[in-house]
C-alpha cells in the first residue's frame, strides 16, 4: 500500500459528505470528536469501545485503509464510530460537512506527514487556509490537539495555529483529560512506536475562544 498520497491531486477534490449524526450514531447528541489522518484507524476502534460516551469520526486520505476500516466496522456493532475517506483540508468545503462543525468539540491531529522538503509544505494537512476556516467555525471552548514527533513540523503547526486570533495554546493546568476525548491516553501506532524507540514527543493543545 501506498504511505503517501499527494493531498493536492485532483482525486481529493470531491468528497462524500457524512450523512446527518442521527443516522450515524446511535446517540448523536453526545460530544464529538474528529481524528484527522486516522489511518486504518486502531486508535479510533480503541477510543470507541472504552468511551462509550464520546462520538468519533476518522477521516484518512488513503481510501483503501478506510474501506478496511469500514469492513472491520461490519463485524462488530460500533455505535459511536464513523470514518469518512478524503483530503481533510476539503472536507468542510462540502456544505453538508460544514453543518457538522457547529457538533465538533475537539479536533486531533496526530503525527501528521512531516513533507520535509520546503517545496511540499503546501501537502501538509495543517494549513493556514484551513486553520482559518476552523478558527471561523468551530464552537468557543472546542480544542484542537496538535502531536508529532518532528520537532520542525511541531513549530510549523503551532506557528500556524497560533496566526489565528482565535485559538489561545491551552496551559496544562487548565485541560481536563477526564473531559477530553481520550481520558485513558490511549495511544494512536505512531505514537506507539515514537515511545518504544524512545524519541520525543511535542504536543500542545488550543482552545477556540
Ligand atoms: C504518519 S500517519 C499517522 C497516522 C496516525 N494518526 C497515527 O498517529 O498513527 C499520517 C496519516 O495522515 C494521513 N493524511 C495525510 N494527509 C492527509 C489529509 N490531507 N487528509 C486526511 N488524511 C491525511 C496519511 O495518509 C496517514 O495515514
Amino acid at each position: 500500500m501506498r504511505q503517501h498520497v499527494n493531498p493536492l491531486s485532483k482525486n481529493f477534490f470531491e468528497l462524500d459528505p457524512i450523512p446527518p449524526l442521527n443516522e450515524v450514531f446511535e446517540n448523536p447528541k453526545l460530544p464529538l470528536h474528529l481524528d484527522i489522518g486516522c489511518a486504518a484507524g486502531d486508535f479510533l476502534f480503541e477510543l470507541s469501545l472504552k468511551n462509550k460516551n464520546w462520538n468519533y469520526i476518522g477521516i484518512e486520505i488513503r481510501e483503501k485503509l478506510i474501506l478496511n476500516a469500514n469492513l472491520k466496522m461490519k463485524n462488530r456493532e460500533y455505535k459511536n464510530l464513523y470514518f469518512s475517506f478524503g483530503n481533510a483540508n476539503n472536507f468542510f468545503d462540502h456544505s453538508k460537512n460544514k453543518l457538522l462543525i457547529d457538533s465538533i468539540n475537539s479536533i486531533s491531529f496526530n503525527f501528521p506527514d512531516p513533507w520535509f522538503k520546503k517545496k511540499h509544505h503546501k501537502r501538509r494537512v495543517i494549513q493556514s487556509k484551513f486553520i482559518n476556516f476552523l478558527s471561523n467555525s468551530m464552537q468557543k471552548r472546542s480544542l484542537i490537539f496538535i502531536k508529532t514527533d518532528v520537532k520542525e513540523l511541531f513549530n510549523y503547526m503551532e506557528l500556524t495555529i497560533s496566526e489565528s486570533i482565535k485559538f489561545k495554546k491551552l496551559a496544562n493546568k487548565e485541560f481536563r483529560l477526564n473531559d477530553s476525548f481520550n481520558p485513558n491516553k490511549i495511544q494512536t501506532n505512531r505514537e506507539k512506536y515514537v515511545l518504544s524507540n524512545q524519541l520525543k514527543i511535542y504536543e500542545s493543545i488550543y482552545i477556540k475562544i
